[in-house]
């Protein structure tokens, strides 16, 4: 006998009664209540641009709606095409990602405009299906399935963590969503629920639901379209699902950050740190500091971290640059700000330090001499990274 991916299904989780009304509740559901005015949406423009929804999509991960929407608009206007994106040089880039974080979503953009170029160069036409975008630079299953959904309009399935919590719920599913069967599950469950004719719809919706309906915390269950069989909310245990193992924990990290300060303007160095963080912004000079403190340094510990960092490779392009006068004035951040990243949390510490003309003067021939990109300026628009604006506009105002 042989077995249909229902089968496989109804014995993976408890049954659903009716496969096909799910889809078809919730693209009613969308039709009504869900987002309609989203500016990549494709149901809005008469042909389907794939460069355009592929952004979104990227924009989106770990990104909420209402902060995409101006980046996204900016991006477009300045690259336009995929060929424009493929040929600019990431210094170009860079500044028009500068605040979205997740910095290495944009290198992979770039590095991906350049494969997707490729490949039109050589098949005259886009990647198309799912395995064909999922052979690009930072795209993933889920995205790939999204970019097939709505922007090449063929069929494609989403599972990313909003969808997968609406299933979990909807299917009292208890495993780990974590584990990789759990996730296995998941897309078998996502595929089966998705309508062959409406999966672009159908992919915006389940975004929709799980962001406005099937939430976090306190979802709206009273408003949503499947709570009829939905076997979290007959148990009353949403809150509990989905099951996700805790990830571990994300190490600590510290910088001192250099404000250099002269006649109301501030030292600031391009950073070209080959695809580093911030590659590519207006940075404060950094000094990262040798520390194993989690919550943060105290007055001696961020002592002996600075005079670590001085007597090792850390500080000598700084020392290099003329900065040595700076040494004792290094045991005092005026201010300090907890910045957490994809991978660590990174404590910074702004250090004050107000020069005289000499020194400024001995600062530039330094940094001529090594052929730093630098200049002297109020920070107001620069491309910088936010965490700089927070630190510099956060301090305590400065002498003239
Ligand atoms: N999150 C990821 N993709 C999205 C989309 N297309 N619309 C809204 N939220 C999303």
């Amino acid at each position: 006998m042989t077995t249909t991916k229902s089968d496989e299904l109804m014995a993976a989780y408890p049954a659903l009664d009716d496969l096909t009304s799910f889809g078809a509740r919730v693209l009613e559901w969308f039709e009504r209540e869900g987002r309609h005015d989203l500016p990549w949406q494709y149901h809005q423009h008469s042909s389907a641009d794939i460069y355009a929804v592929w952004l979104s999509e990227i924009m989106l991960q770990q990104t909420q709606v209402a902060t995409v929407l101006g980046y996204y608009e900016r991006f477009l206007q300045r690259f336009g095409t995929v060929e424009a994106l493929a040929s600019a040089d990431w210094q170009e880039i860079a500044p028009y990602w500068a605040g979205l974080g997740y910095y290495a979503r944009a290198r992979n953009l770039h590095a991906g405009a350049k494969q997707v170029v490729a490949f039109i160069h050589q098949n005259h036409r886009f990647p198309q299906t799912v395995d064909e975008w999922q052979a690009i630079k930072g795209v993933g299953r889920s995205t790939a399935g999204a970019i097939v959904a709505m922007g090449v309009r063929g069929f494609g399935v989403i599972c990313d963590g909003n969808v997968k919590r609406v299933l979990a719920r909807h299917r009292g599913i208890t495993d780990d969503i974590t584990k990789s069967a759990t996730d296995a599950k998941l897309w078998t469950l996502a595929t089966a629920l998705t309508p062959r004719d409406h999966s672009g719809k159908y992919a915006q919706a389940m975004m929709d639901l799980g962001a406005t309906i099937c939430t976090r915390t306190k979802p709206k269950c009273e408003r949503c379209p499947v709570s009829k069989d939905c076997i979290a909310y007959k148990n009353g245990s949403q809150h509990l699902l989905p099951i996700k193992k805790k990830a571990a924990p994300k190490p600590h990290r510290h910088s001192g950050v250099i404000r250099v300060h002269h006649q109301g303007r501030d030292l600031w160095i391009h950073r070209q740190n080959g695809g580093g963080i911030w590659d590519g912004l207006w940075c404060l000079p950094l000094l990262p500091l040798a520390s194993d403190a989690k919550s943060g340094l105290d007055a001696q510990a961020f002592k002996e971290a600075v005079m670590t960092a001085w007597q090792t490779d850390d500080g000598e392009d700084l020392m290099m640059a003329g900065f040595t006068e700076l040494l004792p004035l290094m045991t005092t951040p005026t201010a300090s700000l907890r910045h957490t990243l994809t991978h660590f949390h990174w404590h910074l510490y702004l250090l004050t330090w107000v020069v005289d003309e000499a020194s400024a003067q001995n600062i530039n021939q330094m940094l001529d001499a090594i052929g730093v990109e630098y200049q002297w300026h109020t920070g107001a628009d620069l491309a910088k990274p936010v965490a700089m604006t927070k630190l510099v506009t956060d301090a305590k105002s400065l002498p003239a």
